[in-house]
Formats: C-alpha cells, structure tokens, sequence
C-alpha cells in the first residue's frame, strides 16, 4: 500500500444475542464502509467461554449481567477486513452506552439496536493487540484446532 497507514488489517466484529435478527441489515453496513467479511461463524457461549473473553471485565460490577446477556442465546463471529478496520468499526458501533450512542450517535449500530447499557448489540476489537486475541478466541489456528482439548466449539 503506497500510502502510509491505510494497510489493509483485520479486526473481531461479534453480534451480539440482541443483534443476531439485524446481521442482514449489519451485512450490507460492513459492504457500503469497504468491509469485507472473511469468515463468520454462530456459535452459543459457554459461561466458562463468555467469561474467558471478557476477562479483562471480571472484576466490574456489570460483570455478571455481562455474562447472563452474552449466553442468553447465539452470537455472531465474524473476521472482517479493511483499512483501520478495528478504529472504523468501533466508530460504526458508536459508545458503549446505548442511552450516550442515542444523542450522539444516532445511525449507529448501538443506537439502532442497542437496549441499554449491557444489552448493546455489538462488539468490536479496541486494539490490534485485542484483534489478534480475539481472532484467535473465535477462529483459532489449525495448531490449536489440533489440540482437541483447547477447542472451544464443535465447529471449531
Ligand atoms: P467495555 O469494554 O467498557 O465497552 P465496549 O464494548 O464498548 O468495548 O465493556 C464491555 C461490555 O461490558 C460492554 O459492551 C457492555 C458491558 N458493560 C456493561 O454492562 N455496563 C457498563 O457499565 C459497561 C461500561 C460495560
Ligand atoms: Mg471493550
């Protein structure tokens, strides 16, 4: 890429339970922004699973509601691509809160189909360092896939 800092990267967009009705309507918002959806997958967490990918959160008071949303039914994975994709599609998303994505936001993801401040329709990588976790939490290597062990879903 000839112009510095618009390489192509990949980044962890995961629809949430109250989301996964919208994916067509999120499809087509990832296709007019230049992103291309290399792999996705649906998938139904684990607790054990939920808390392992939100880890970083175990400590927070919301952590438990966190986990109770994230398993009350399938969520979405997808590996998607583009320039400063993980930044664009945090912008996409709009703020965590869905009240806050509401007035400052409004076409965002969040604000259209968020309920609240946990039930909030989407995730999204917030570095590369969280790219490169998350990618490999959902699609992991063949090495890993290998350890039949370490395999977190069927599908895997
Ligand atoms: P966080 O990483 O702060 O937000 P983001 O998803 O925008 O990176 O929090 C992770 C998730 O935890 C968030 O999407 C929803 C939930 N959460 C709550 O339920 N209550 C809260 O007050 C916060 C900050 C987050
Ligand atoms: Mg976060």
């Amino acid at each position: 890429e000839s112009k510095l800092g618009s390489k192509k990267e990949k980044t962890l967009a995961l629809i949430k339970p109250d989301a996964v009705s919208k994916l067509g309507t999120i499809v087509i918002a990832l296709r007019e922004n230049d992103i291309q959806v290399c792999k996705a997958k649906m998938v139904q967490f684990s607790r054990k699973d939920a808390a392992l990918f939100y880890e970083e959160h175990q400590s927070k008071p919301f952590f438990n509601s966190l986990i109770d949303f994230m398993t009350s039914g399938p969520v979405v994975a997808m590996e998607i691509m583009g320039t400063n994709v993980t930044k664009k599609w945090r912008e996409l998303l709009g703020p965590t809160s869905t009240a806050e994505a509401r007035s400052t936001a409004p076409n965002s993801i969040r604000a259209m189909f968020g309920s609240d401040d946990t039930r909030n329709a989407a995730h999204g990588s917030d570095s590369a360092d969280s790219a490169a976790r998350e990618l490999e939490f959902f699609f992991p290597s063949r090495a890993r896939c290998e350890l039949a062990n370490t395999a977190k879903f069927e599908n895997c």
